[in-house]
């Protein structure tokens, strides 16, 4: 079995064949799949069987990893796994049973829905994500993913050029604010402050330049927040036109690795009464953003 990877397109979204990720990853075959990450910025497995700790060692071999945030924001609900460096992006509780409809840990996970990428509302932000299909439903819980890089250089240049160098502020409770999720506890609010990230970054990797924005950024530092909300806004709702998406169709045994630094990403709605099953683990960027636009 040899690995093989197969545009989706020409540089946006590939899959990577012939690979069990179950067994340890030899290093070309690592190089490989960097490589495809590197120049499609999604890359898609197909039928592959994995414990969490299997998909944690594999994803360890592309960086360190970012110990989740669901448990800075849920302090006080019984998680369902066991690991705190794998997120649990199902809809289940403590005790396997499907989310009650105003489940505290449900209506958080209901942000999924909007375009975001991993973890920008931490300084050091997500690198990438490594998303795992256990159970999914026949219909409904997509995901679609915009590149944010076709994006940036489709803007006019006038656009680019004021946009460079702007900083955003993310932070988690932005994007929850949205659906007037706020039911947190002042040592969870505590917990995730306020961030700034760069609206451009340059991939440390291949140099391409490419938009950063998420529905974690609530305003653009040093202008009224108005205009930077709405500045974020015209951003997102242009990077996120039909000829930047890519839509995964999920299917058991399904991995997914995103660049969350040069990617956005939402989930679809699915009937919340059946059980989607899927667990991510992100690993960490270099640096805080700022510290690599300077
Ligand atoms: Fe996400």
């Amino acid at each position: 079995m040899s690995i093989t990877v197969t545009p989706v397109s020409p540089d946006f979204v590939a899959e990577i064949a012939g690979i069990d990720l179950a067994r340890p990853l030899p290093d070309t075959d690592r190089e490989t799949i960097q490589a495809a990450i590197d120049r499609y910025a999604i890359v898609v497995f197909h039928g592959q069987t994995l414990t969490d700790e299997q998909q944690i060692d594999f994803a360890r071999r592309f960086g360190p990893i970012h110990s989740s945030a669901q448990r800075a924001r849920h302090t006080s609900i019984k998680h369902r796994l066991a690991s705190s460096e794998i997120a649990d992006i199902s809809n289940l509780d403590g005790d396997s049973r499907v989310l009650a409809p105003d489940a505290k840990r449900r209506l958080d996970w209901l942000a999924n829905r909007l375009w975001h990428t991993d973890a920008s509302f931490r300084a050091v932000p997500g690198a990438l994500s490594l998303l795992y299909a256990h159970v999914v439903p026949d219909e409904g819980g997509d995901t679609e993913f915009a590149d944010l890089r076709a994006a940036y250089e489709a803007l006019p240049a006038a656009t680019r050029g004021r946009i460079d160098g702007l900083i955003a502020e993310h932070s988690i409770w932005h994007s929850r604010g949205q659906l007037s999720v706020t039911r947190y506890t002042d040592e969870e609010l505590a917990s995730l402050p306020p961030v700034p990230q760069p609206v451009v970054r340059t991939s440390p990797r291949t140099g391409r330049k490419s938009l950063y924005v998420a529905s974690h950024a609530s305003h653009i530092i040093g202008m009224p927040v108005p205009d930077g909300r709405l500045l974020l806004m015209d951003l997102i709702e242009h990077a996120t036109q039909p000829r930047f998406v890519h839509r995964h169709r999920w299917r058991r045994g399904d991995l997914v690795i995103w660049d969350n630094r040069c990617t956005m990403h939402r989930a679809r709605p699915f009937d919340t009464t059946l059980v989607r099953d899927l667990r991510r683990v992100t690993t960490r960027d270099e640096s805080a953003g700022l510290e690599q636009a300077a």
